[in-house]
């Protein structure tokens, strides 16, 4: 199988490290392991005791248990943990899907939700959000795009990079009709409990039958992506078979030492995604004002939830500001070329502490 570059990990490679403002990361504010490890009384001293063999494939039971808890019906036996969200889409991919198949992908879109079904040898239509609509996907749009090979549909709720929802009425029609047509529905949700208002939270798509897989992260919401724990969760018994069978090539088990913290922090995940909510929030403020300030120079649809916001450049070409901001000002913004949008927009990150900094950074840059 051939991939060809992932253009958003690409373009990371190049400034990530070495750029004093992340003004992009999809990833929330993270911690140090001894501040997780403090959330819970001896928690630090049974860290250290921790067995450094190998762990059990499918993840280990109690930390299995504990993600089962996220979803209002599975069962221990209905996760099957990975290293981190992206090995679970790969797999995922390389399990349901073969040449010829044709899938049906929300986009713009995070690379590999579409690229590694490529890679195999399928057909992929985009479901395309509609900026004019608040970033919306149409049911009837959906319906256009079916054809007699149809095997999947991918969606990403919330939606990176736009911070969109579906409201419940889509999405339990988009789970009915997943479901009447005979298709798998995969949902990466690892935004999930990450919305602005607790009420607009979607349920998990496991939860509407075998024909759904749900998938999570330790990584966004939580803010935790070193731990690089993953997983997916479904009741759909082949598929997860078929699944825990392709991992044996890929990592065959996962970190035992991110395994435990995995499960900590997920004993204590409202914890931390109540942390991220609240720097988010306050950014947003900050970040309404900007574009307020600048309307003639952005126009921007607020995020229902998540850590990102997808705005656009209206006055010159989206790269070449990205460009420029990085080299002059040391800000990284994320031009929308990487998600193939050629509209101008780029990628805001809203999960950091040093946000107000950066865009602080950024206005002089723009006053200039
Ligand atoms: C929508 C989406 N899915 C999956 C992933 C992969 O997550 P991880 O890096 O934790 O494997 C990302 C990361 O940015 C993402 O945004």
């Amino acid at each position: 199988m051939k991939l060809p570059p992932f253009k958003l990990e690409r373009y990371f490679a190049r400034y990530e490290f070495n750029t004093e403002f992340l003004l992009c990361s999809s990833d929330c504010e993270s911690m140090s392991i001894a501040d997780l490890l403090a959330f819970e009384d001896g928690a630090a001293e049974r860290f250290h005791n921790h067995w450094l063999g190998y762990t059990e494939s499918l993840g280990s039971p109690t930390l299995r248990k504990e993600i089962a808890t996220i979803y209002s019906t599975t069962k221990p036996e209905d996760i099957l943990v990975f290293a981190g969200a992206n090995e679970a889409i790969y797999l995922f991919m390389m399990a349901a899907l073969k040449e010829n198949d044709h899938i049906i992908v929300h986009a713009p879109h995070y690379q590999s939700l579409s690229e590694v079904a490529k890679g195999i040898g399928c057909m992929v239509s985009p479901w395309r959000a509609r900026e004019e609509n608040g970033w919306a996907l149409d049911l009837d749009e959906l319906r256009h795009l079916m054809r007699p090979s149809t095997k999947a549909i991918v969606v990403n709720l919330p939606h990176n990079p736009t911070g969109y929802l579906m409201s419940l009425v889509d999405f339990d029609a988009l789970n009915t009709f997943a479901q009447e047509n005979n298709l798998l529905l995969f949902s990466d949700e690892v935004y999930r409990e990450s919305e602005y208002a607790v009420a607009d939270r979607l349920p998990a798509a496991v939860n509407y039958g075998t024909h759904a897989v749900s998938l999570g992260v330790t990584s966004k919401t939580y803010g935790l992506a070193g731990l690089r724990i993953g997983w997916l969760a479904t009741k759909n018994r082949d598929l997860y078979n078929k699944m825990a069978s392709l991992k044996d090539y890929t990592t065959i088990c996962n970190s035992a030492p991110s395994e435990f913290l995995a499960e900590l922090a997920m004993r204590h995940r409202t914890r931390l995604a109540n942390r991220n909510l609240e720097i988010i929030k306050h950014n947003l403020t900050i970040v309404d004002d900007l574009f307020t300030r600048y309307s003639s120079l952005f126009s921007w649809h607020r995020p229902k939830a998540g850590s990102m916001g997808f705005p656009k450049l209206l006055r010159g070409d989206v790269e070449t500001f990205c460009d420029d901001l990085v080299k002059k000002a040391g800000v990284l913004l994320l031009p929308g070329s990487v998600y193939d949008d050629a509209h101008n927009h780029f990628r805001l990150g809203l999960g950091r502490k040093n946000f107000p900094q950066a865009v602080e950074r950024l206005e002089g840059y723009l006053s200039k």
